[in-house]
C-alpha cells in the first residue's frame, strides 16, 4: 500500500475502518488492515469522506467582485446588469487567474468536482477558452465539468444558439439553457425542446438554469421533464434552481413531482443564491424561493446542493465551502431531522457525484483515493462546524492540509493535564 488512512469514521456510520490506497485507487476498506504503507495516517475516529462536490456553479464570474462596480442593491437584475458591464471588459489572463484561485480555495476545502455554468453570449467566447484552459490546469487536482450557458437566452439572444454549438465543439460538457429568461413562455418552452433535441443528438448532459422566479406559473420544469422522457435523457438532465416551485399550487406540485422522477430528471438548489435573490418583490410575509427540497427527495427525485456564486456580481460573499452551503440548504428547508440532516450532507457529496456522472467516486475498493478527512465524527457534526478539512487527498496524495482546532483553558481550578477540543 502507499498509504494507509487507520480508524476512521464513514458517512453510513462505520467507525474503527481502515482505508488502504494502492495506485490511486482505494485497494482496502476494513477493520484492522493487516498490510503496512509508506504512509500511514491516523484519523483518530474522524470522518473520512469521499470529497464534496459543487453541482452549480460559475466560474466565469468568481472573485469579480467590485468589477467594474459593486452590486448595490444586492439583486438578480442588477446583478445580471452588472456582469452585461463586465463582460466586454474580460481578458482571458484575468479569468484564468480568478478561476484558479477559486480552484485553490475549493481544493483547499476539499472540494475536488465542480460543474460550472459558462456564459456563451460573448461572441468572442473568451470565457470558454479561459475555462476549458482551466479544466486542463486543475485535472490532477479537481474535476471541472462546463456547462454551456446562454445568460442572455438561447433564443432571445441571436447568436447564443450557435455560439452554444461552437461551445460544445471546442469541448464544453453539457448544454445548459435558461427558458424562464426567454422572451415568452412559449420561447422557453421552444428553447427547451432545441436544447433537449440537441444534447439528445450529441449523447450529452442537460442542467438548464430552470424557473429561477417567484412566478408560480412559470413551469418550464414540467417541459424538461417532458422532454427528458420523449428523448429517453433519463439520469442526464437536471432542473437547476427551480425555485418558482416554492410558490406554486400544492395540487399542481402533486402532479409535477411524479413526472419529474419519471423522467429521471435531478434537481439543483442553491441555497445561499436562493433566499437570498427570490422573493425581492414580497412584503410580508416574504418568500424564500427555495425550491421544494425534501418533498422531491421523498418522491424519489435527486436533490443536490450548489455554491452558485462567490464573490460575483450576484453575491459578495462565498467561500467554496460546500458544508456552508448545506449548512444552509439544511436550515431553509427545514431539513432538522436525522435523516434529513445527513441528506444534506449527501446533497454536496455523492448526489451531485452522482448527477456530474463522476467516474470511480464513492468509498468503494476500485474508487479513485480521493478523500477528506473532516475533524467532525460524522457527516451531522460536519455540517455543525462546518469542520475543519484536516487531509484532502487526490488520487492517494495529500494536496492540502489544515490543523484542527484546539484550545487549552489553563483555569486554576481544574486539573492542568485537561485539554479542552474547542468544538467538540
Ligand atoms: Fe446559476
Amino acid at each position: 500500500m502507499e498509504l494507509i488512512i487507520r480508524n476512521a469514521s464513514l458517512p453510513d456510520g462505520r467507525q474503527g475502518i481502515d482505508i488502504g490506497i494502492k495506485d490511486g485507487r482505494i485497494a482496502a476498506v476494513t477493520p484492522a488492515l493487516a498490510a503496512t504503507a509508506a504512509q500511514e495516517i491516523d484519523a483518530g475516529g474522524d470522518l473520512v469522506a469521499p470529497p464534496f462536490v459543487d453541482p452549480h456553479f460559475h466560474m466565469d464570474a468568481t472573485l469579480s467582485h467590485g468589477l467594474p462596480r459593486v452590486n448595490q442593491s444586492g439583486t438578480l437584475l442588477e446583478g445580471i446588469a452588472l456582469w452585461g458591464e463586465l463582460k466586454p471588459l474580460l481578458t482571458q489572463e484575468a479569468l484564468v487567474e480568478r478561476a484558479l484561485q477559486y480552484c485553490d480555495w475549493a481544493v483547499g476545502r476539499g472540494l475536488l468536482a465542480i460543474r460550472s455554468h459558462v456564459d456563451i453570449c460573448d461572441d468572442r467566447l473568451l470565457a470558454v477558452e479561459a475555462l476549458l484552459h482551466v479544466k486542463r490546469q486543475v485535472a490532477p487536482y479537481l474535476d471541472l465539468q462546463l456547462v454551456a450557458f446562454p445568460q442572455d437566452g438561447a433564443l432571445r439572444s441571436p447568436t447564443a444558439m450557435a455560439n452554444l454549438k461552437r461551445a460544445i465543439a471546442m469541448g464544453v460538457d453539457v448544454v445548459g439553457g435558461i427558458p424562464h429568461f426567454e422572451r415568452t413562455m412559449a420561447d422557453g418552452a421552444e428553447s427547451v425542446r432545441l436544447l433537449c433535441e440537441f444534447a439528445a443528438e450529441k449523447g450529452l448532459r442537460v442542467d438548464m438554469h430552470c424557473d429561477e422566479s417567484d412566478d408560480p406559473l412559470s413551469r418550464h420544469i414540467e417541459t424538461l421533464a417532458y422532454h427528458s422522457n420523449r428523448l429517453g435523457l433519463h439520469g442526464r438532465v437536471t432542473g437547476s434552481h427551480l425555485t418558482s416551485m416554492h410558490s406554486m399550487d400544492n395540487y399542481y406540485v402533486s402532479k409535477l413531482l411524479p413526472l419529474i422522477r419519471e423522467a429521471g430528471v435531478a434537481a439543483i438548489a442553491n441555497p445561499l443564491i436562493n433566499i437570498t435573490l427570490q422573493g425581492r418583490h414580497d412584503t410580508y410575509p416574504k418568500r424564500r424561493g427555495m425550491t421544494r427540497v425534501p418533498e422531491m427527495l421523498a418522491a424519489g427525485i435527486d436533490v443536490a446542493f450548489g455554491q452558485d456564486c462567490a464573490m460575483d456580481p450576484w453575491y459578495n460573499l462565498g467561500s467554496g465551502d460546500m458544508l456552508e452551503v448545506a449548512h444552509m440548504g439544511l436550515h431553509v428547508t427545514q431539513m432538522t431531522g436525522q435523516d434529513a440532516m445527513r441528506a444534506c450532507f449527501d446533497a454536496v457529496t455523492s448526489t451531485p457525484a452522482r448527477i456530474l456522472g463522476l467516474e470511480g467516486y464513492g468509498l468503494e475498493t476500485g474508487c479513485h483515493a480521493d478523500l477528506v478527512i473532516l475533524d467532525a465524527a460524522n457527516p451531522i457534526e460536519a455540517i455543525r462546524l462546518r469542520a475543519a478539512r484536516r487531509f484532502v487527498i487526490r488520487r492517494g496524495q495529500v494536496i492540502s492540509t489544515a490543523p484542527a482546532a484546539h484550545a487549552t483553558l489553563h483555569l486554576p481550578q481544574r486539573p492542568a493535564h485537561v485539554n479542552f477540543r474547542l468544538q467538540r
